[in-house]
């Protein structure tokens, strides 16, 4: 049995945990290589809000890829750095052979403030993280599929809040709706390279990112510690399906679809798992 991405080699950013590591599984699970990017550290910042990923999360993605009878590469790097990303993503290419899909997931969430009140810390770090670092992580791809001639996908993580305004998250709202126009524009630019760019947009998802105080005090602005008991039950009320949140394995099963060839002619769309957020 053929697996729906057997053969392939998928390049994932922030595939020490959460979302990425489930699409570096998933994948995996379907006869995938897997080249993985992540910072591995606390972004600065951003320890205000939630702990970042480890280098013990990154070894636990290695583990488990290799459990599955397949091959990894995984180097730590920074994706504002686009030197480092690159020269992460060539040894990648030069230990697996190729690139045919590209994951450009990695990402923080800082929230919290009226527009006016964001530091330039902050809107620099969320800006140069989900949107350069996106840019940074297709940039450093598609010469390698262009040259290889075999087409290719782009899947790029955006976000319910890269379709709909967000009070109090203008940094991270800014930074995704930057996603979507970016992948516009590169599915025009390579589709007569065959390689397809498509985005998905995640309602909540359960993992670190938001399963935390402080992204609980969002919509709990009073509490001073707000719990998950708290906060579940306002999660749910902004879906339409009754959950709080999804699963990154809900994700990872969006990702599969786009880097299969059962989206060859899917192009330029944007995939949304919302549990119907989006229709609200
Ligand atoms: N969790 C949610 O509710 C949610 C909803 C919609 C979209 N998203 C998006 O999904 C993506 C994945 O998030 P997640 O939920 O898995 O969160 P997460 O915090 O668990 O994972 C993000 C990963 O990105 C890595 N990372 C952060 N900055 C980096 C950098 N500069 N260079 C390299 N790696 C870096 C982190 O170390 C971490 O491993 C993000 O783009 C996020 O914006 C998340």
């Amino acid at each position: 049995m053929t697996g729906r991405a057997e053969g392939k080699v998928a390049f994932i950013t922030g595939a020490a945990r959460g979302q990425g590591r489930a699409h570096a599984l998933r994948l995996a699970q379907e006869g995938a290589d897997i080249i993985a990017v992540d910072i591995a550290e606390t972004v600065e910042g951003m320890d205000r809000f939630y702990p970042g990923a480890t280098q013990a999360d990154f070894d636990q993605t290695v583990k488990e890829v290799e459990a599955l009878d397949r091959r990894i590469v995984a180097t730590r790097a920074d994706v504002r750095d686009f030197d480092a990303l690159k020269a992460a993503f060539e040894s990648g290419v030069a230990e697996l052979g190729k690139v045919d899909v590209v994951v450009a997931n990695a990402g923080i969430f800082m929230f919290g403030d009226k527009t006016e009140d964001v530091t330039d810390a902050d809107w620099d770090a969320v800006l140069d993280i989900n949107l350069k670092g996106v840019w940074h992580t297709a940039k450093a791809a598609i010469p390698q599929l262009k040259a290889q001639g075999t087409g290719g996908s782009i899947i790029l993580t955006c976000s319910t809040a890269g379709l709909k305004g967000t009070p109090n998250v203008a940094a991270y709202t800014a930074s995704k709706h930057g996603v979507l126009g970016l992948s516009r524009t590169l599915a025009l630019e390579l589709a007569p390279f065959n390689i397809r760019v498509n985005t998905v947009h995640p309602t909540s998802v359960n993992t670190d990112m938001i399963r935390n105080e402080a992204a609980y005090g969002l919509f709990l602005p009073d509490e001073a510690h707000p719990t998950s008991e708290q906060a579940e039950p306002i999660f749910r009320s902004i879906n339409a399906l009754p959950v709080p949140w999804v699963e990154p394995e809900d994700i990872a099963n969006a990702v599969l679809f786009l880097a299969s060839e059962e989206s060859r002619y899917v192009t330029g769309t944007e995939l949304k798992v919302d549990a119907g957020f989006d229709l609200k």
